[in-house]
């Protein structure tokens, strides 16, 4: 079919062709430890929700790869391949160029637009961000949903905190502020005070539970 790109927990990434273009296989693999019916059920729906919600994020207005083909019997999604580089490889040991501070304000925005439109990305990290030319493109919506919770928008939020602190800790502050900067100029201030504050509570909710 095609290179093997990356082997995630559940899938395998391939590089291939579709119709003559650029395309990449996403597939579900069988998983032995699960009973082979259900196994099969839930690589279906998952593929079905996460075409779904590649479809949504793009309504909203987010650049998301076009899919050429979903394939639930086969539990595989056959989707444009991204050109660019992904934002965790941009952004480096350092502290962030001005580019790099740029392309977090973008994510600002683009994740505030996800949030207005009622979707939450549910696997917000810097992996599954593409970068070309100043450009943020999305990846892996498989654990996405439909929600306009503040809490739920958090969440997001949370994770793509702790994957830049984890990663990259000399960047992540000014990322963060980048970042925040870009939410907010997206989604007004008051909504983004709304969703930085429950960050907040979740973030002193988790040292609550560390210690206990
Ligand atoms: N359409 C695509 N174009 C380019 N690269 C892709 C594309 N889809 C996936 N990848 C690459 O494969 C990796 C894993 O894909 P992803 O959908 O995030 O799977 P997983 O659910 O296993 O994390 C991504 O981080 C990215 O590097
Ligand atoms: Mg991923």
């Amino acid at each position: 079919m095609g290179r093997l790109l990356y082997r995630g927990a559940e899938a395998d990434i391939v590089a291939g062709s579709w119709q003559g273009l650029d395309a990449v296989y996403k597939v579900r693999r069988p998983l032995k430890y699960r009973l082979s019916v259900l196994d099969e059920a839930i690589r279906h729906q998952r593929t079905v929700h996460e075409a779904q919600m590649m479809r949504a994020a793009r309504e909203a207005g987010l650049d998301v790869p076009r899919l050429f083909y979903v394939g639930p019997r086969e539990a595989t999604l056959v989707m444009e391949l991204m050109p660019g580089r992904r934002l965790k490889d941009l952004v480096g040991e350092g502290l962030p160029s001005i580019e790099v501070l740029h392309l977090f304000r973008s994510l600002g925005r683009d994740v505030a637009t996800l949030h207005a439109a009622g979707i939450m990305h549910g696997d917000l990290t810097t992996a599954n961000v593409m970068a070309r030319d100043g450009r943020l493109a999305f990846l892996d919506f498989g654990l996405a949903a439909h929600t306009a919770r503040v809490e739920d928008h958090a969440v997001d939020l949370r994770l793509i905190k702790e994957t830049i602190e984890g990663a990259h800790p000399a960047a992540a502050p000014p990322a963060l502020k980048s970042l925040l900067e870009g939410y907010a100029s997206s989604a007004g201030a008051k909504r983004a005070r709304a969703v930085a504050g429950q960050l907040r509570a979740i973030e002193r909710r988790g040292r609550y539970a560390r210690v206990v």
